[in-house]
């Protein structure tokens, strides 16, 4: 079964993230993630859509994910329910559009230091929720 993300109370997912994930984890090993994450994205034909101050995107994709990883809700506080594909609809994102920011964090998963197995976890959580962000 899919998790909805349109559920306003949705604020971690335990279909992706075991118990103890975040713990393991760690708040620095996801904000460096994101971090390198978005040195590729701002190399990518994706950099016109985000705006010219990458870091704010950086905090709110960071919370977000720190959140989602069964972490402290940071992202819930700052911006409220996560509702996900409502705050992507403004933006033109299409199948292409998709990979490419897959691929930015194909490239930032390959480059950090975590066990393959929790970089599947992510990589797994990103690939499904990513579709549901496609909109054109
Ligand atoms: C499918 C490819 C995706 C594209 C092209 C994309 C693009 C964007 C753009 C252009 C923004 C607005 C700029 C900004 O506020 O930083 C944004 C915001 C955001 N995206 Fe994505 N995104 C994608 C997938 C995802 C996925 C899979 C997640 C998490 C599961 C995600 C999480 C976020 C978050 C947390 C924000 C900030 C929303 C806010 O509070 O304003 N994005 N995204």
């Amino acid at each position: 079964m899919n998790p909805d993300p349109e559920q306003p109370q949705q604020t971690s997912n335990q279909k992706y993230f075991p118990q103890g994930f975040f713990e393991a984890l760690g708040e620095e090993k996801i904000r460096e993630l994101v971090k390198i994450f978005y040195s590729y994205l701002i190399q990518s034909s994706l950099r016109p859509m985000f705006p010219d101050d990458i870091q704010e995107s950086e905090i709110k994709a960071a919370d977000f994910m720190i959140q989602v990883m069964g972490g402290p809700k940071y992202y819930l506080e700052k911006r409220g329910p996560a509702r996900m594909r409502a705050r992507h609809l403004p933006f033109a994102i299409d199948e292409k559009a998709r990979k490419e920011w897959m691929s930015c964090y194909r490239q930032a998963l390959d480059d950090i230091e975590m066990s393959e197995e929790n970089k599947n976890h992510i990589w797994n959580f990103l690939e499904e929720q990513s579709r549901w962000m496609v909109n054109r």
